[in-house]
């Protein structure tokens, strides 16, 4: 015979306690729809909730990028794939795209392909290739709606991937950069990005900063 479980009656301050962590979570819930928006976007949300310990980004990076993604019905490219943290989470956002996922090295494919099926990205939706990025720029040849540069992060690399890449980009399209250190005291180790942004915009200016959250920084397509 089962027993029925019977519920302890909750004390007052317990009652009180649960209202006001409801009322926080609702807070907080709120200012990251805010930033998310609504509709196509719930999985996502809840992607980044559970954001894979993969990801190489911050909640908040996390839900920018799935923005930026959620808003793009075409061919997104990401340079730097590793575990397929940032794949996984673009791909949920962006049900209409199809996202060419780039890396250098083969090492961590496997991990990726977990991830993805993970979080049930059918494997229509993604190709994952396997080379040196501004090589994969000259044979993939197609018009990019949205880039995201997380490879190599030296000034070098990242000047290399903004040469190769940027002539695909559409015009009026989002291009984020990752690791974009832009304060002296809080630059660390890679100021690579930073350094070849800047570098980049002066001399092109085909493309224009946008703003930067976290270390998420946004670039605009503009000529
Ligand atoms: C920071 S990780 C990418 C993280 C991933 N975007 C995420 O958030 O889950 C950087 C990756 O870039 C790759 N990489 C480095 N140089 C590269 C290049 N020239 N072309 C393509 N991938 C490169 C590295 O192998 C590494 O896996």
């Amino acid at each position: 015979m089962k027993l029925k479980r019977t519920k302890k009656p909750r004390t007052k301050e317990q009652s009180k306690a649960r209202r006001a962590a409801k009322q926080r979570n609702a807070k907080i819930i709120k200012s990251h729809r805010d930033i998310l928006g609504i509709g196509n976007l719930r999985r996502a949300w809840k992607g980044v909730l559970t954001r894979p310990k993969v990801c190489f980004q911050t909640k908040i990076e996390c839900l920018v990028m799935c923005r930026a993604a959620s808003e793009v019905k075409g061919i997104i490219v990401e340079i730097g794939r590793a575990k397929g943290g940032s794949l996984a989470l673009m791909s949920i956002a962006s049900p209409l795209s199809k996202i060419y996922s780039i890396d250098i090295s083969n090492e961590n494919k496997r991990t990726a392909l977990k991830t993805c099926k993970k979080y049930k990205v059918s494997r229509d939706r993604y190709e994952m290739i396997t080379g040196d990025s501004a090589v994969v720029a000259e044979k993939l040849n197609k018009d990019v709606d949205l880039l995201f540069i997380d490879g190599d992060h030296s000034e070098e690399g990242v000047y290399r991937d903004l040469i190769s890449w940027v002539k695909y980009v559409k015009k009026g399209s989002i291009i984020m950069a990752h690791d974009y250190y832009p304060v002296k005291h809080i630059r660390r180790k890679e100021v690579g990005p930073y350094d070849a942004i800047t570098k980049y915009i002066l001399k092109y200016k085909n493309v224009k900063f946008e703003r930067l959250v976290h270390k998420m920084a946004f670039l605009r397509k503009i000529a």
